[in-house]
């Protein structure tokens, strides 16, 4: 079995792709929040031309955010390219490869499905868009954790978890974020589903809780960190849907009136998206973590196993001389 090396290129490439997938994603949230999902005509091409060729600058603001998301969707597909080839060239592990090969080809899946919902001009396709883009991220973010200095050094001398802690809600967590997500998307894609997206977030939260609960209580660093985290983005994830929610629709019964268009209501929208996704993108890295923690202990177990039963198997020498 080959031992993980940290390759500084290898991270930093993984890196680039996650970060430059950030402002993808903000623009791409514009796009929807502000209903220009078909401000420009076509796809591959824009408005009948090259893509790259088109205009950036003088365009209306609806086709300026569309195409710009649509050239920074190029440049994230440009990187994930050469993070493949550079996990090739340094990479001995071959699941990290595989994971870098899944980068680029969800990336390209992402690309299509954009590009689709433009030509069928599908809302189920662009909040299919959403929630997979959301899903890439992490997988891209799990890839620049798992070729991290941190991640590596912490097979050396692994905390010891008890047995089982964890698993359960570490599979949990994770899902009921990402029906939250979907229920989050019918919402914002179809104006259904307010109710069943209020009451959902809130047994969310609890499960963050107790997971933050429980992380605390193991008393690991490497844990307790995301667990932090994950309670913070909760907690501000909630807030940003009620400004969302208010903005969006208005509070009648307190004279509050929603204005389309308004500052205040693009940016609590799309901000509630983005941190949604990082919700995500926290909760499965945290899950990531535990399930590291018990493959190590696991290991840790059979080698030091292995080890006793290599010496019992010793001739008895005490005593014989
Ligand atoms: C890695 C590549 C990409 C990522 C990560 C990405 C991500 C996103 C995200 C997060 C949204 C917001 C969705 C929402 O609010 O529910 C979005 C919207 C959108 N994206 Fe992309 N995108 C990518 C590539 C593309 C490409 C190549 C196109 C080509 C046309 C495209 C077209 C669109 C359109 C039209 C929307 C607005 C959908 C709507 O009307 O609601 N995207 N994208
Ligand atoms: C942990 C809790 C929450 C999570 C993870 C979450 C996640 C999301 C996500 C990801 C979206 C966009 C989905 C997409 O574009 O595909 C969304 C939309 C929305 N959420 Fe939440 N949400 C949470 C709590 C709340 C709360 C408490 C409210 C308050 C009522 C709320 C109100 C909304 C509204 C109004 C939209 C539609 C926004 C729009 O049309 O732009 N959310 N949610």
């Amino acid at each position: 079995m080959n031992t993980q090396q940290y390759h500084p290129w290898l991270n930093k490439i993984a890196l680039a792709t996650t970060l430059a997938t950030l402002p993808l994603m903000v623009f791409g949230g514009h796009v929807t929040t502000e209903n220009y999902g078909m401000a420009v005509v076509g796809w591959p091409g824009s408005d009948g031309q090259n893509m790259f060729t088109y205009p950036v600058f003088g365009l209306p603001t609806d086709k300026f955010f569309e195409h710009v998301h649509r050239l920074l969707g190029t440049l994230v597909g440009f990187l994930s390219i050469i993070l493949v080839i550079v996990a090739f060239k340094v990479e001995q592990i071959k699941w990290i490869r595989n994971i870098a090969i899944a980068v680029l080809v969800c990336v390209i899946i992402q690309g299509i499905l954009g590009g689709t919902r433009v030509t069928e001009n599908s809302k189920a396709l662009a909040m299919a868009h959403g929630l997979f883009g959301a899903c890439v991220f992490t997988l891209m973010s799990f890839l620049t954790m798992a070729t991290g200095k941190r991640w590596i050094e912490i097979s050396k001398e692994p905390p010891a978890l008890p047995a089982g802690y964890g698993r359960r809600l570490a599979i949990t967590v994770p899902l009921l974020v990402l029906f939250q997500f979907f229920l989050g998307g019918c919402l914002r894609h179809f104006g259904v589903g307010l109710h069943p997206h209020l009451s959902f977030a809130f047994v969310v939260l609890i499960f963050v809780i107790i997971e933050f609960r429980s992380a605390r209580k193991s008393g690991i660093k490497w844990l307790k960190r995301p667990a932090m985290g994950m309670l913070h983005i909760g907690i501000f994830q909630i807030i940003l849907g009620f400004t969302a929610w208010i903005t969006k629709l208005g509070l009648p019964s307190q004279g509050i009136v929603a204005t389309a268009g308004s500052w205040e209501q693009s940016l609590s929208r799309t901000a509630h998206l983005l941190v949604g996704i990082l919700l995500l993108t926290t909760v499965v890295l945290y899950s990531v973590k535990v399930f590291r923690l018990h493959q190590l202990n696991k290991n840790n177990h059979k080698q030091s196993g292995q080890t006793l039963s290599a010496t019992d198997s010793l001739p008895n020498t005490e005593g014989n001389a």
